[in-house]
């Protein structure tokens, strides 16, 4: 028996609670099309399979720090894509996933009763999760406000605060952050001694921004001190399969790391430390999977807007961030009745509870299928 169940600090499975609106819309003659979460539907790029398949012969443990190879892939994307310099091995480290990370990390640096952990209002999940798991405290602050001109910071109080989430473009919202307003993250979370970790997961799929890492030179002073960016390749190529990440930033936050995950077993599998080589040395497939997004995006945003939503932020990532000033579970319901399933703002804090988040990992012809629907 255990006596204190760990999964008692944590938040029901919302999930759960979009069951029988799937089931409505699945009664669909037509079949639902799934709008809800946000999985990749198309293929893993060839250059990436081949390069899993010619690492299936791995009967060793792999390390966690990652190959000779991983490594040096990792330093230079991350010079190369996020224009950071002076990238080394010591900068880097790779993840089983980010989920796993943003889940652990709080636990992993030691944080518990007594320190807070922060994130946005409307954020992914994990980040409470994240604190709960460790027995901190999670506290909220407004993505939108919180690192203006005039009142950075203002809104946190930094006694306590052990962890800073940034997420910049922001799931659900699409929304992402300014130069000016990471460079003013980057200095309230030195002045205040918060380590700041930002989730960049998105960082490759802007639409009508164009975002930047706290890693570039201009956001971060030339220094990683105190800074940890989070990177993920299951959006940009095409990944969640894999379990395929890494992190990027301080030296001294990145060894501890290493020397606990180490003792945990926390190994990325080596055929997918071969794949994440071939996938970060491409655009071409980048380019591909952004071009078929950016369709599937104008195509669900004309049509949510002919359907009578209107869509704020959004101008990054995977979602579209709309509303039709009601309920957020009337207008979930009211999508299932016509096949389509979305997710509630609800899911991702209390102020998004008149929005839904509509995701366009669909394919063109589930895509079509939606925009049709929405015009009858
Ligand atoms: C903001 C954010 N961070 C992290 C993740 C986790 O991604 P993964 O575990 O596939 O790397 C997601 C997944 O949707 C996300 O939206």
């Amino acid at each position: 028996m255990v006596s204190s169940p760990v999964s008692s600090r944590l938040p029901v499975f919302p999930w759960d609670r979009l069951e029988p609106y799937k089931a409505t819309a699945a009664a669909h003659p037509d079949g639902i099309v799934d709008l809800s979460v946000g999985t990749p539907v198309d293929p893993v790029p060839a250059v990436v399979q081949r390069a899993l398949a010619a690492a299936a012969d791995s009967p060793g443990y792999p390390t966690v720090w990652g190959t000779p190879a991983l490594r040096e892939a990792l330093t230079s994307w991350v010079e190369r894509r996020l224009g950071a310099r002076g990238v080394a091995e010591e900068n880097v480290l790779p993840v089983v996933g980010s989920k796993e990370l943003v889940a652990w990390l709080p636990t992993q640096l030691g944080l518990g009763p007594g320190d807070k952990v922060a994130y946005p209002r409307l954020a992914y999940p994990t980040y409470e999760v994240g604190a709960r798991l460790a027995g901190a405290e999670p506290v909220v602050y407004d993505a939108e406000t919180f690192f203006a001109a005039d009142a950075a910071g203002t809104e946190l109080d930094p006694s306590g605060l052990k962890l800073l989430w940034l997420n910049s473009p922001s799931n659900p919202t699409g929304q992402v952050l300014s130069a000016e307003q990471l460079r003013r993250a980057v200095a309230w979370a030195r002045e205040h001694g918060v380590l700041l970790v930002s989730d960049e997961c998105y960082l490759e799929l802007g639409w009508e921004a164009d975002p930047v890492s706290v890693l570039h030179p201009e956001i971060c002073g030339g220094s990683f001190e105190g800074i940890v960016a989070v990177h993920s390749l299951s959006k940009r190529s095409n990944l969640a399969g894999y379990r395929a990440a890494f992190i990027a930033g301080d030296a001294g936050v990145l060894g501890e790391l290493l020397r606990i995950r180490k003792h945990g077993g926390m190994m990325v599998a080596a055929p997918v430390q071969a794949a994440t080589v071939a996938a970060l040395a491409d655009d071409t497939h980048v380019a591909e999977q952004r071009a078929r997004y950016a369709h599937r995006r104008t195509a669900l945003r004309a049509a949510f807007e002919g359907a009578g939503f209107r869509i704020e932020h959004s101008e990054a990532s995977l979602y579209l961030w709309a509303t039709r000033d009601e309920p957020c579970w009337d207008t979930v319901a009211e999508l299932s009745k016509r096949g389509i399933l979305v997710a509630p703002g609800e899911f991702y804090g209390a102020a998004g509870e008149r929005f839904v988040r509509i995701a366009f990992t669909a394919t063109d012809e589930r895509v079509q299928a939606a925009v049709q629907r929405l015009s009858e």
